[in-house]
C-alpha cells in the first residue's frame, strides 16, 4: 500500500527528456500566445453578463481581480515547477516527482475535467457562436443538427438530433494538431492576434461610447450594489455586496481557465526552464488586464440590471458584449465580436486538446494509462493516435450531451489542480531546497497558503451539482488507479530501471538544461 506514495526520481525525468521524440519548436512568444490562445474564449464574451446580473453588478471588475489573483498565486507556483521540471504533463508531472504516485494520478485524473471536459464545453460554445454567425448571413441550421438529444427532446421534439457543428469543429482542430506543433502554433498565433485585437476594439469602442453618453459614469453607481435576493422561477439566490463579488469570481473563473496549458507544452519548448515560466505569467497578466477593462466597459455601457433574462433584453445575458454594442446602436460592432469569438474559440479548443494529449502522453510514459497514448509519430513529432482517440471521444460527447454543468466542472478540475500545485511546490521547496530553480516564488509559504485558501474557497462557491459530479469523478479515478494504473505503473514495476533506485538517493541538481 505504501508504494502508492512512490515518487518519480529526477533521474527518470532526465531520461524522459533525453528520450523525448517531441520536437522543440516553441519560443517564448509562441508559448505566451499559447497561454493567451487558451485563456481568451467564450468565458469573457458570455459569462460577464451572468456575473454582472446574478453576482457582482458593476463590481464585476473586482470579481475579475479576485479570480486573477487566485490564478497569479497558482501561476507563480506553476512557474517555479516549470523552471525545475521542463516536461509535458503539467501539474500531474510535478506531483509525481514531489508528493507521490497516487497524488499525481488523482491530479492527472482531475486535469481531464479541465482539459477534456473544457474542450467539450468550448466545442459546444463554438457551435452556438457559429449558428449565430450563420444567422447574421441569413442562414439557419435546423434544431436537430444543433442540439444534443436531451435538450432536443426536452424542447418538445422527437427523433434524431446531434450537435453537428460541435462534432465537426473538433475534427477540424484535430486535423491541424496532427500535422505538427509548429503549424498549430502558427495558426494559434494568427487567431490570438485576431482575438486580442477584438478585445482591444471592445475596450476602446466601449470607452468611446461611455465617454460620449449624456451621463458617462451613471451605470457604475453604486459600484458595489447593496446585497439583495434575486428570485427567478421560484428559486432565490443572494446577490451583490462583497459576497456577490466573491461569488462572481467563481462564476467567471472559467474565463481564466487555460493559462496553465503552457506548462503542458514544456516538452516542445526551445528553452523550457526560462520561457515556460515567462509565458505562464505573461499570458495571465495580459489577459487579466484585458478582462478587467472589458468588464468595466461592459457594465459602463449597460446597466447591470438590463442583463435580467426576464427583463426588457431577455437575450442580452447570452451574448452580453455583442448585445451591449447592439443596444447602444452599434449592431455592426456586435457582428465583429461574434466573428472574433467564433474564430477565437478555435484556438481555445486547439490548446485544450493539445494540453490534454500531452498530459496523457506523460501519464502513458509512466505506465499509468495504456502505451498507445505515448506513441509519437517520428515525422510530425506529435502523438497522433493519442490525438485521434481524444478527438473521437470529445466530438461524440460534445455532440450528444447537454453541457450545463460542464463549465463548472471544468473550473473544479482547474481549481483542484491549482490547489495541488501550490501544495506540491511548497513540499518540494522544503524537501529539496537545493534543487536548481531558474524561477523562485517569492515568500513561498505565504503565496502557497493564499493560493490554496483562495482556490479552495472558489471551489466551494461553484454550483453544488458541479461539486458533486466532480467529486464522483475523482472517486472513479481511485477505482481506475487501483484496478489498472497501479498494476501497470513503471515505477511500481521497476520499469525505470536504474533510475528507480536513484529515488532512494538524495536528489542532486536535476541537470536537464536543454
Ligand atoms: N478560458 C477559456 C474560455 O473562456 C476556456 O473559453
Amino acid at each position: 500500500m505504501s508504494k502508492i506514495w512512490v515518487k518519480k526520481p529526477m533521474s527518470a525525468y532526465e531520461a524522459d527528456i533525453k528520450k523525448s521524440q517531441l520536437k522543440r519548436v516553441l519560443g517564448k512568444w509562441s508559448l505566451t500566445a499559447i497561454g493567451i490562445g487558451a485563456i481568451i474564449g467564450g468565458g469573457i464574451f458570455v459569462l460577464t453578463g451572468t456575473g454582472a446580473y446574478y453576482n457582482a453588478g458593476p463590481a464585476l471588475a473586482l470579481s475579475f481581480v479576485i479570480a486573477g489573483i487566485a490564478c497569479v498565486f497558482a501561476a507563480l507556483c506553476y512557474a517555479e515547477f516549470a523552471s525545475i521540471l521542463p516536461v509535458e504533463g503539467s501539474a500531474y508531472a510535478y506531483a509525481y516527482g514531489t508528493v507521490g504516485e497516487i497524488f499525481a494520478w488523482i491530479i492527472g485524473w482531475g486535469l481531464i475535467l479541465e482539459y477534456a471536459m473544457g474542450s467539450m464545453t468550448v466545442a459546444v460554445s463554438w457551435s452556438g457562436y457559429f449558428a449565430k454567425l450563420l444567422k447574421m448571413f441569413g442562414l439557419h441550421l435546423p434544431a436537430y443538427l444543433t442540439s444534443d438529444p436531451q435538450t432536443y427532446i426536452a424542447a418538445g421534439n422527437s427523433g434524431f438530433s446531434m450537435n453537428l457543428p460541435a462534432f465537426l469543429i473538433v475534427f477540424f482542430v484535430i486535423s491541424i494538431l496532427v500535422r505538427g506543433t509548429k503549424g498549430a502554433a502558427k495558426a494559434n498565433n494568427f487567431i490570438v492576434i485576431l482575438k486580442v485585437s477584438a478585445i482591444i476594439f471592445v475596450i476602446v469602442a466601449g470607452a468611446f461610447i461611455i465617454l460620449n453618453s449624456a451621463e458617462p459614469f451613471k451605470n457604475w453607481v453604486p459600484f458595489i450594489p447593496d446585497p439583495t435576493t434575486i428570485t427567478e422561477n421560484g428559486v432565490s439566490h443572494s446577490a451583490y455586496g462583497l459576497a456577490g463579488v466573491v461569488a462572481g469570481a467563481s462564476a467567471i473563473f472559467f474565463a481564466y481557465v487555460g493559462f496553465d496549458a503552457v506548462s503542458t507544452q514544456a516538452g516542445e519548448a526551445i528553452n523550457p526552464k526560462k520561457d515556460v515560466p515567462f509565458a505562464i505569467i505573461a499570458s495571465l497578466i495580459i489577459c487579466t488586464l484585458l478582462y478587467i477593462l472589458v468588464s468595466l466597459v461592459l457594465t459602463g455601457m449597460m446597466h447591470y440590471t438590463d442583463f435580467n433574462p426576464l427583463g426588457k433584453y431577455p437575450d442580452a445575458i447570452k451574448a452580453p458584449v455583442a448585445y451591449a454594442f447592439d443596444i447602444a446602436g452599434y449592431a455592426w460592432a456586435g457582428y465583429i465580436i461574434t466573428i472574433a469569438a467564433t474564430i477565437g474559440l478555435i484556438s481555445v479548443l486547439m490548446v485544450m486538446i493539445m494540453g490534454q494529449s500531452r498530459i496523457f502522453l506523460g501519464m502513458s510514459k509512466d505506465g499509468l494509462i495504456p502505451a498507445t497514448f505515448s506513441k509519437v509519430n517520428p515525422k510530425t513529432g506529435v502523438p497522433t493516435k493519442n490525438l485521434l482517440i481524444l478527438g473521437v471521444v470529445i466530438a461524440i460527447i460534445a455532440s450528444l450531451t447537454p453541457i450545463n454543468d460542464l463549465a463548472h466542472m471544468t473550473s473544479f478540475g482547474t481549481l483542484f489542480a491549482f490547489t495541488m500545485v501550490c501544495v506540491a511546490v511548497w513540499v518540494l521547496r522544503v524537501k529539496e531546497p537545493n534543487l536548481q530553480r531558474n524561477f523562485k516564488v517569492p515568500a513561498l509559504p505565504l503565496i502557497a497558503c493564499l493560493g490554496i485558501a483562495i482556490n479552495v474557497y472558489l471551489i466551494f462557491n461553484l454550483s453544488k451539482e458541479a461539486q458533486m459530479y466532480s467529486f464522483a469523478w475523482l472517486i472513479i479515478g481511485f477505482f481506475v488507479y487501483f484496478l489498472y494504473s497501479k498494476k501497470h505503473s513503471k515505477l511500481q514495476n521497476g520499469g525505470f530501471g536504474e533510475t528507480f533506485k536513484a529515488e532512494q538517493e538524495p536528489l542532486e541538481k536535476p541537470d536537464i538544461d536543454l
